[in-house]
This record gives structure tokens, C-alpha cells and sequence, in this order.
């Protein structure tokens, strides 16, 4: 199948393969828990805070939640089916903390872990290689009572539950990752309070990524005690390609800014040795540092990884707010009154460009051959595209398909972009495109969707789109042309 689209932006749209990618490359997509299982009381689950959120009026556009979803938790041998008929070489998905541990405390429901045994038999019966997140966003709703990831306990609590997962999972689930998007549950979620559990502070917020950074490296021990030598492990970052407006040195600041506050706050104690002294400088006022980072934090939160996981989607482009002339916060990530960057609040945010996807994000595949490429001189490890992908107002055409030609474009050239990068030397072991399934978008609800298959939400039919056709394609073949 040849796909020609005159506004391919990286010149390389997509059609029959002679780019070849790695050996082993994983041809992948990626869901997670709540966006797609539905069953929220059912095997013994309790609410997370995302059960939560969305069920409180005004949270969700539409007033959707995850009650339903896309009922992965009945349909999941469908699902896996529809996975092996495109070729899919590896799936990722998360596992439901309030499904595992309902209380975030205490033993693991037989049942819950049941669902993924029986989910990651299933993939594996189909030479698909399963790749667990432990945590994408829903912390059972009992912690965020006793004071959520502001608080250092939750840290201890989440690598409870990581080793649970992985002595019941390790002897078929062979690649982890830890946290998805730390940043987006720290930011997003306790200081911009668009997602859950929708606080506003941005001392909690500082706080939350601290206690996310510690439950990552507390959790990578356990997992590394729970597992066998063979296993990876990964964390799955949204790092920010963050590209000043102009050579101006008040944008070269906000750049510096929101690199440390959306980036370096991760990477740096995980990779770097601890968090970055301008970071800490520019948050003084804020949070006391000394108080919140424990003797033996660094060395848990920098543990050694196998992998790293890159989310991508856009890069990010920032300016001084006197070059912004009012413009709206054009970060990407939702409409709030309260700044999700703390001590960078008076950055602006400008759009890319103007090839916007249904989500108003700027299509640009260049800063994805820029971040592997800068991660790769940076840490040296293994790199994963662990999510990258595009939602478009999909029409459903009369024969019930989807021609999606948009999306195709944006994965073209996105994988061309990781086709770039691993030409320049970076170690790209695969690519995970958002999303399998249209799903839960989060704040958005339903009416995003991000799917290469389509879901009927009335019936749950699933019908591949073209561009789900089009993916397996370039899998048979190994590569773009
Ligand atoms: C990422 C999330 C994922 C999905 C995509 C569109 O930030 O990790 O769950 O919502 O965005």
C-alpha cells in the first residue's frame, strides 16, 4: 500500500519500506489502565482518583468517565487478536494499581492479578511482548485520602505494590516501566489541577514529583528483588523539547526554566546525580528542598535503568512574557487558571506552528530526532518511544471505515523522525504509537481520539482505520522506504 499526501511535513510519507529499522525493533502500541478497561467495580477494584475526577460534574468534558471505557477488561482476547492480525511485535499497557492493591496497602487481590496473567498469556500466545507500566495516573483513591503523592508514605506505598506485581507477573512480563509521565501527575495533577486528583497548589505539586521521583527508584529496587536477572526496567518520561522563540536572552531564560521544572527535575536525580541547583534556586520560595529530599533519596532515585522511555508529542516553545503580547498559555496541556510550572509562571508559551492535530498540538517530528539524539549523548541508554501518536476528528465513512490519511502522516513522519535518530547513533529499541484503541482522554473525555483502531462507543465494535492497515504494512515490511 502506497499512502501519498501532499503536506507530508518530514518528506518521507510513508508508503512501502525499504528504511529498515534495528534487528528486534518493537513494532508497538501503547493504552493504559483506565483509558480503555471499563469494569471499574468489578474483581474486587475500588475508585482511584481518576474514578473519582471524573465523576465530579465540571472535571471531564461531557461528563465521561472511565466507568465503561472501551470494556478492554471483557474484550481483551479480541483486542490481543486485532493486535496480532496488524503484526504488533510488543504491546504496552498499564496495570491498575486500585485492581491490584484496591487500598494501596496491604496483600494483592488474587482477582486483579488474575486479569493480567491472563491478559499477558494471551499476548504471549501470540508472540506479542508484553510491556507493564505500573503506575499510569490511578492511585487508589485511599492513598490521595492520606494525602497522595505530596506525601512521602505514597513513595513507600507504590514500591509495595511494584514488588507485588512483579512476583506474581515477573515470570512473563520481562520489561517494566516504573511511572508514566511523572510530570503530568505532579503538574497536571496537583498544581494546573486538570487532571486528577485536581489540586492546585504548587508547593504539592513540587512535592508530588519529589515522592514520585523517590517511588520510582524505591520501586526499582523492589522490582530488581522481585524479578529475574533478565529483566529491564524503564521509566516512561514526557520530556519536554523545549526550544526558545529567539536567540533573545530573556527566551533563553524561560527555555532554562522550563527545561529545569518540566525536565531536569526528573532526569537530574535520576540520571545526574540530584536535582539541578537552578531548578532548586528557581522553586526556593516555594517548597523547602532540605526539608523534602531525605539523606538516601539520591542514591534510591538513581538507581541504574536498562531503558529509557520518551513519550513524545510536540516540542515546546517558550519565550519571556514580554514577547508573548497575551497570548493564551499554549502549553499543550489544558485550560486552568493555576500554572502547572512553578517558579516559571510568567513563561509564555507559543505554538510550533500552525499544523495543529485535534488536540491543538503543533505537528513537528524534527523535535523527536532531537530528544533521542539528546538523550542518547546524554545518558547512553536504550531508548523506547513509549507513546507517540495523533488525534483527528475521524469520520466514520459509509462502508464503516476510517480513512484517517492525518494520522498516517504524523506516524510516517514520526517514524521517519526515529529512523533519523538511529541513523545519527542513538540505540532506539522501539516504538510504541498512542494509541491501539481510541479511548478515555483523560480531561477530554471521549471526544478524542488518538485511536489506529476505531471504537463505536454505543456497540464496542472495533474496525482497524486505515491507518492501522497502513502500520501493519510498514511492520511486515520492517521499516518506511
Ligand atoms: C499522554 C498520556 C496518554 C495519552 C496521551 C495522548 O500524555 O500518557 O495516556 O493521554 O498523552
Amino acid at each position: 500500500m502506497t499512502v501519498t499526501d501532499p503536506h507530508t511535513s518530514a518528506g518521507t510519507l510513508a508508503g512501502p519500506a525499504r528504511r529498515p529499522f534495528p534487528p528486534g525493533f518493537a513494532w508497538g502500541a501503547a493504552t493504559a489502565a483506565y483509558q480503555i478497561e471499563g469494569a471499574a467495580r468489578e474483581g474486587g477494584r475500588t475508585p482511584s482518583i481518576w474514578d473519582t475526577f471524573s465523576h465530579t460534574p465540571g472535571k471531564v468534558v461531557n461528563g465521561d468517565t472511565g466507568d465503561t471505557a472501551v470494556d478492554h477488561y471483557h474484550r481483551f482476547r479480541e483486542d490481543v487478536r486485532l493486535m496480532a492480525e496488524l503484526g504488533l511485535t510488543s504491546y504496552r499497557f498499564s496495570l491498575s494499581w486500585p485492581r491490584i492493591q484496591p487500598t494501596g496497602r496491604g496483600p494483592a487481590v488474587e482477582r486483579g492479578l488474575d486479569f493480567y496473567r491472563a491478559l499477558t498469556d494471551e499476548l504471549l500466545a501470540h508472540g506479542i511482548t508484553p510491556v507493564a507500566t505500573l503506575y499510569h495516573w490511578d492511585l487508589p483513591q485511599e492513598l490521595e485520602a492520606a494525602g497522595g503523592w505530596p506525601a512521602r508514605d505514597t513513595a513507600y506505598r507504590f514500591a509495595e505494590y511494584a514488588g507485588l506485581a512483579a512476583e506474581a507477573l515477573g515470570d512473563r512480563v520481562s520489561v517494566w516501566t516504573t511511572l508514566n509521565e511523572p510530570w503530568c501527575s505532579a503538574f497536571l495533577g496537583y498544581g494546573s489541577g486538570v487532571h486528577a486528583p485536581g489540586r492546585t497548589s504548587p508547593a504539592d505539586a513540587l512535592r508530588a514529583a519529589h515522592h514520585l521521583n523517590l517511588g520510582h527508584g524505591l520501586a526499582v529496587g523492589a522490582l530488581r528483588a522481585a524479578l529475574p536477572a533478565a529483566a529491564r526496567i524503564a521509566v516512561s518520561l514526557n520530556l519536554h523539547l523545549v526550544r526558545p522563540h529567539s536567540a533573545h536572552p530573556g527566551d533563553l531564560e524561560a527555555a532554562r526554566r522550563i527545561d529545569a521544572v518540566g525536565n531536569r527535575i526528573f532526569t537530574g536525580p535520576m540520571f545526574d546525580g540530584g536535582y539541578p541547583a537552578d531548578l532548586l534556586a528557581d522553586t526556593a520560595h516555594l517548597v523547602d528542598w532540605d526539608g523534602l529530599v531525605h539523606d538516601g533519596d539520591r542514591a534510591e532515585i538513581g538507581r541504574p535503568l536498562d531503558l529509557l522511555g520518551l513519550n513524545y508529542y510536540n516540542p515546546t516553545v517558550v519565550s519571556s512574557a514580554e514577547n508573548a503580547a497575551g497570548l493564551p498559555r499554549h502549553d499543550g496541556h489544558g485550560e486552568s487558571p493555576y500554572s502547572p510550572w512553578p517558579g516559571a509562571e510568567d513563561v509564555a508559551f507559543h505554538r510550533a506552528n500552525d499544523d495543529l492535530t485535534a488536540m491543538g498540538w503543533p505537528i513537528d517530528p524534527s523535535g523527536l530526532t532531537d530528544s533521542l539524539t539528546d538523550l542518547h549523548r546524554r545518558y547512553g541508554l536504550p531508548l523506547l518511544v513509549t507513546e507517540n501518536g495523533a488525534a483527528f476528528e475521524d469520520v466514520v465513512g459509509p462502508d464503516g471505515t476510517v480513512h484517517d490519511p492525518e494520522r498516517i502522516r504524523y506516524l510516517a513522519g514520526h517514524l521517519a523522525a526515529v529512523a533519523d535518530a538511529v541513523d545519527a547513533g542513538a540505540d532506539v529499541r522501539g516504538y510504541y504509537l498512542w494509541s491501539l484503541l481510541d479511548n478515555f482522554e483523560w480531561a477530554y473525555g471521549y471526544g478524542k481520539r488518538f485511536g489506529i483502531v476505531h471504537v463505536d462507543y454505543a456497540t464496542q465494535a472495533r474496525t482497524p482505520k486505515a491507518s492501522a492497515r497502513w502500520y501493519a504494512e510498514v511492520i511486515r515490511r520492517g521499516g518506511l522506504d
